[in-house]
């Protein structure tokens, strides 16, 4: 990637639509997000369909912020270079917080602290209609110094009012917490009775998240 506003760029993720970079933004150390394109779309099809996930995924970050979630400052917007630059967070992945707690043991008092913040700031998006789309606990991090946790990767994000959609938003949460953090004991309870009292609509997406895991169920019965 050529951009004469960078001074270096150091890859931190390659994934199957977008790479992630650190580097610097006027001199604040921060990450750069291309989505690229995909070789078999069509150019032109392709082009404006990148351009669509890269502002709604700027758009959904900022209404995150605005119904008070944390997330990174969005510094620049890259029409031509199909890249979003953000804020660098400094902190630690809710992942390998959970990881270490797997390996060494829980520290009950940052665990609560850790799901009940979970548990609020998905309440804050779905009260405001917004489905986060990805939340697995890299896409967290618990800031340095501050522990806030903030939450980053709104590019499977979009806006829904619908209960069964929330529902899934956080089954996601709830197979992505079994399948790599079981040791770490039911970190999903804390974060559910967090939610509970967090959303005003909190009964009609319990309803929902009952319903969808009877159905993840069932496939996995018959897969
Ligand atoms: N603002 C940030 N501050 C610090 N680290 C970040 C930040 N944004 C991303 N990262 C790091 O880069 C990784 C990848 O970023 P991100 O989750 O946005 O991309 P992705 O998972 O490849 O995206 P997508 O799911 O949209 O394909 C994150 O898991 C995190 O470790
Ligand atoms: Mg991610």
């Amino acid at each position: 990637m050529a951009n004469g506003k960078e001074d270096s760029l150091i890859l931190m993720k390659q994934g199957a639509e977008a790479r992630v970079f650190e580097s610097n933004f006027v001199g604040k150390r921060s990450v750069v997000k291309e989505r690229f394109s995909k070789k078999y779309r069509h150019p032109s099809l392709d082009a404006m369909l990148t351009l669509k996930r890269l502002n709604a995924e700027a758009r959904c970050m900022t209404k995150a912020r605005r119904l008070g979630v944390l997330t990174p400052v969005l510094y620049a917007l890259d029409t031509v270079l199909h890249t979003l630059t953000f804020e660098y967070v400094e902190g630690l992945a809710v992942k390998d917080i959970l990881l270490d707690f797997g390996l060494n043991g829980v520290d009950d008092e940052r665990m609560t602290s850790i799901a009940v913040q979970i548990g609020v700031a998905i309440a804050k998006l779905h009260d405001g209609g917004l489905v986060h789309g990805d939340l697995t606990t890299s896409n967290m991090i618990i800031q340095n110094g501050s522990n806030l946790l903030v939450l980053i990767d709104f590019g499977l994000s979009y806006t829904s009012t619908l209960p069964e959609d929330k529902a899934v938003d956080l089954y996601v949460l709830e197979r992505a917490l079994l399948s790599m953090h079981s040791s770490c004991g039911d970190v999903m309870e804390l974060i559910l009775a967090a939610y509970r009292k967090s959303s005003k609509q909190w009964s009609s997406t319990m309803n929902k998240l009952a319903e969808v895991r009877q159905r993840g169920r069932k496939r996995t019965m018959v897969g």
